[in-house]
């Protein structure tokens, strides 16, 4: 049997139809930005902003979200193409079975529960650090970090993480919410995203007069800069690599925040809503990006402007919660802000922890109705209808990374993931181009081959920008999807 089977275009249409039913065409292209941007601003934006300009890029992260949004355009362009296309559930893994056969979509199957049940560990990690910061540093730092962590405090003693309690707290939450089938409705994702947006510019506008110029300068990381150290001389951040400084930073700072843009894919699975997928699409997912684009660079250049970029690797500075840390040590008499923000920033974790669950379900659900993966995922609740049973699975398996691996492990290999999944979208609409010219297109890409070889370059670039570390376990992760693919799913796959 070839490795390239693949599923029947007409097959997959005939299923969305089917799938269709019951939904209504509702959204309009403003409704779809505004999901797109519900998804989009979260840890991405309040916590490894930071991270990006302290580990690489300093001053300079503004360019890197530059870099990072340049790639997400063109594989966006491609994914609106697709999403027009093939309005189905199950994002890139379902665009690719059809063009590129069973064995791809499986790997970027695979490659997406990176993205959606890793980013999800991601932001609820991040939500437990602005949790702590609200709660004035009260959840011991045992109970709020993983095992791998460790801080010197200012008394010179040790603290070494155990678990990160407040993680699996709103996981648990929001996992029994979404059991529950309690849709958030357009009005609370519309005031979610409402807050979020206002908080965003209001640090942006009250920010920037407090920003320093010397904060700014210089703006790229010097080559020669020395490591920095902690309280008990520990290493925390080395900048002798590549993507450590420079323009090199720049791009490993690209790769960091990168994870701020992930979530604009959300807006493909919701193609079957779009009262007019052609033109709403691709204004939904393009016009997502150019709000959240726009907001970040000025973001970025409003905290390293108020704060220095070296206080966001010190773990008693602004490592954790950055904003709220510049806020409230820099932005005299707005004390009030840094509660604010704390609040406001709690609430879009919350959605978009809710999104990427609902997400990873989503692709669950498709693969198990193609046989690639147990039944028991596409087991839904006799009463609420939802795949009750994948969401307690995601719980335990999304938990464990939220309470035992640190943050910007989880977050780097989310990026890993998604970075994936677009090179294989990019390639698969060129393919598809090739192999079959005569299929409808709503939407088509511009300039194909130049944007799809664009796209994939980009992000491969971003990929390889990543830590070795990230690229090991990633690696692992694949290889060990591999496995599952020719031990189990190709032998109960559907196609057979
Ligand atoms: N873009 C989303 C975030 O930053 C995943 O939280």
């Amino acid at each position: 049997m070839s490795l390239f089977r693949k599923k029947d275009l007409s097959v997959m249409l005939a299923q969305a139809e089917d799938g269709g039913k019951g939904l209504k065409r509702t959204l309009g292209a403003g409704n779809l930005v505004a999901l797109g941007v519900g998804a989009i601003i979260g840890a991405g934006l309040f916590v490894r902003t930071a991270a990006a300009a302290g580990q690489a890029a300093g001053p300079a992260v503004t360019l890197s979200f530059i870099i990072a949004a340049i790639g997400c355009a063109f594989a966006g362009l491609c994914y609106a193409e697709f999403a027009a296309m093939i309005p189905i559930s199950g994002s890139a893994y379902a665009y690719s079975y059809v063009t590129m056969g069973e064995t791809v979509a499986w790997i970027i199957g695979w490659a997406l529960i990176m993205e959606y049940a890793l980013g999800a560990a991601t932001v609820s990690i991040a939500w437990s650090e602005y949790l702590n910061k609200l709660l004035g540093g009260g959840i011991p730092y045992e109970w709020s970090h993983s095992p791998f962590e460790s801080v010197t405090d200012t008394a010179g003693v040790i603290h070494h993480g155990i678990m990160n309690a407040p993680s699996l707290v709103i996981l648990l939450l929001l996992t029994l919410l979404l059991i529950k089938g309690t849709q958030e409705s357009a009005i609370v994702n519309a005031i979610i995203v409402f807050v979020k947006v206002a908080i965003v510019i209001i640090f942006i506008v009250l920010g920037w007069q407090f920003i320093k110029p010397e904060n700014h300068t210089p703006y790229f990381i010097p080559a020669n800069q020395p490591p920095l150290l902690d309280a008990s001389g520990k290493i925390v951040a080395d900048y002798s690599g590549v993507f450590k400084h420079g323009w090199g930073g720049v791009l490993g700072g690209a790769a960091i925040v990168f994870f701020a843009f992930i979530g604009f894919d959300a807006v493909s699975t919701a193609a079957q809503e779009a009262k007019n997928p052609k033109r709403d699409m691709p204004i939904g997912i393009l016009g997502s990006l150019v709000v959240c684009t726009i907001l970040y660079i000025l973001f970025g250049h409003v905290l390293t402007g108020v704060a220095n970029w070296k206080d966001f690797v010190d773990p008693l500075k602004g490592r954790e919660a950055s904003v709220a840390y510049a806020i409230s040590n820099y932005m005299t008499g707005y004390g009030w802000l840094a509660t604010a923000v704390t609040v406001a920033i709690l609430a879009g974790f919350s959605s978009v922890i809710l999104v990427m669950l609902m997400g990873q379900s989503r692709v669950f659900f498709s693969m198990a109705n193609d046989g690639l993966l147990p039944k028991v995922f596409s087991d839904l609740h006799p009463k609420y209808r939802t795949p009750y049973k994948s969401n307690w699975i995601l719980f335990i398996f999304v938990g464990a990374f939220a309470a035992f691996v640190p943050g910007s492990v989880a977050g780097d290999l989310t990026s890993f993931g998604t970075l994936f999944a677009f090179v294989l979208v990019s390639a698969g609409i060129w393919i598809l181009r090739v192999k079959s010219p005569e299929m409808e297109r709503p939407f088509k890409t511009p300039l194909v081959p130049l944007v799809p070889i664009l796209g994939a370059v980009i992000c491969l670039a971003m990929i390889f920008a990543l830590d070795a570390q990230t690229l090991k376990v990633a690696f692992g992760w694949m290889i060990l999807g591999l496995v599952v693919y020719f031990v189990y799913s190709r032998k109960h796959s559907k196609l057979n």
